[in-house]
């Protein structure tokens, strides 16, 4: 049976996500102390920075050097994540006192021609890093492609419904980590920021480097997003890493827009002409695979004392401020 066979009739008999719980017992924050990322990319990367200035002894891991200037002076693994040993000897080697994961392919369009790889990335590692646990707490980023995308927004007791190889493989993660019991699966929306050294720039990033050389862009008119800054995303991982909290929790920016109105939002504040943004139906483009709604919204978010100071930012506030 393939993988994605297999994680259809899981997620079929499992739909709804876990409860946000405090996990008893937990009397030591993990932040300072010795964190490790499985990942070094984008987000890593960011969540690296932010928990060194915090204080904590983290550590970077993947297969290949990371390359972000966010990840510059912090300690690196090499590491196969689809590798059981390799995990457990990294864990044994490092003794965290917590784990982030954040591996694996985040482009959704990759993972859509590359499912069996994706899953054995997404799953697979995640399998092999609760089989490395033992008990300790670990953060998982996940998605708002585990949902269908056919309402506006989802909160955390939405059904779940994936639509895309990306989804089934990070929602099969998830599964694997909350079954441990010691995991919070901190699901985001799309991350932007302004990042011009990466290899696979984001949305923000690469429409304004476009638009600079006044390239035409299509971009899909059917196609929502409640954009979350990259910032805020490294600020509700480590919060949340000290709180003890397991289960489930959203966070998605405080503003629902689709694509071409932001992709003008962008234009005007960078003074071009916003014609050169040419709204498409997402089918037939790299988005076609993506739910038309990916938004998400906290239920318990703003009951939670610790995310009292940590409201995420308005995208079109942001992006005003990043690029003018
Ligand atoms: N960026 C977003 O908008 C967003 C939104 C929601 C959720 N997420 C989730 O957040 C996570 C990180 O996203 P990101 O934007 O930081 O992605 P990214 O920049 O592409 O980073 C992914 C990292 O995973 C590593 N990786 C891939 N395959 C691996 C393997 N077999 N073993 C070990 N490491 C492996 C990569 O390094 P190597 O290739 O060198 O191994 C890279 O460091 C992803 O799981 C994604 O699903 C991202």
């Amino acid at each position: 049976m393939s993988a994605r066979h297999i994680s259809r009739r899981k997620h079929m008999s499992d739909l709804r996500s876990s409860p946000l719980v405090l996990r008893p017992g937990t009397a030591a924050p993990a932040v300072p102390g010795r964190i490790l990322i499985l990942g070094s990319g984008y987000l890593a990367g960011h969540i690296a920075a932010r928990l060194t200035r915090l204080g904590a002894e983290t550590v970077l891991s993947s297969r290949r050097a990371p390359v972000l200037p966010e990840s510059r002076g912090v300690r690196w693994k090499q590491v196969d994540v689809t590798s059981g040993p390799q995990v457990a000897a990294l864990m044994d080697a490092v003794e965290p006192d917590a784990v982030v994961a954040v591996h694996g392919p985040s482009d959704i369009t990759w993972c859509e021609s590359h499912p069996e790889e994706a899953y054995a990335t997404h799953h697979g590692g995640a399998r092999n890093i609760a089989a490395a646990l033992d008990g300790r707490p670990v953060l998982l980023v996940s998605t708002d492609n585990v949902f269908s995308g056919e309402d506006e927004s989802y909160g955390e007791s939405a059904q779940t419904f994936p639509v895309n190889a990306y989804g089934r493989a990070k929602l099969a993660a998830e599964r694997e980590l909350l079954d441990t019991s010691s995991a919070l699966v901190l699901r985001v929306s799309l991350v932007y920021g302004w990042e011009d050294r990466g290899p696979r720039p984001n949305f923000l990033t690469s429409v304004v480097r476009s638009l600079m050389r006044k390239e035409q862009l299509r971009i899909p008119d059917d196609h929502w997003n409640t954009p979350v800054h990259v910032e805020d995303v490294a600020a509700w991982a480590t919060t949340l890493m000290s709180s003890g909290r397991t289960g489930t929790l959203h966070l998605g920016g405080p503003r629902r827009i689709g694509r071409v109105d932001w992709a003008r939002h962008i234009a005007e504040q960078l003074g071009v002409d916003p014609m050169l943004i040419v709204p498409t139906p997402r089918i037939g483009t790299a988005y076609a695979c993506r739910p038309r709604n990916a938004c998400l919204h906290s239920e318990v978010a703003a009951q939670l004392p610790e995310l009292q100071h940590h409201r995420p930012a308005d995208v079109l506030e942001t992006t005003h401020a990043l690029i003018s």
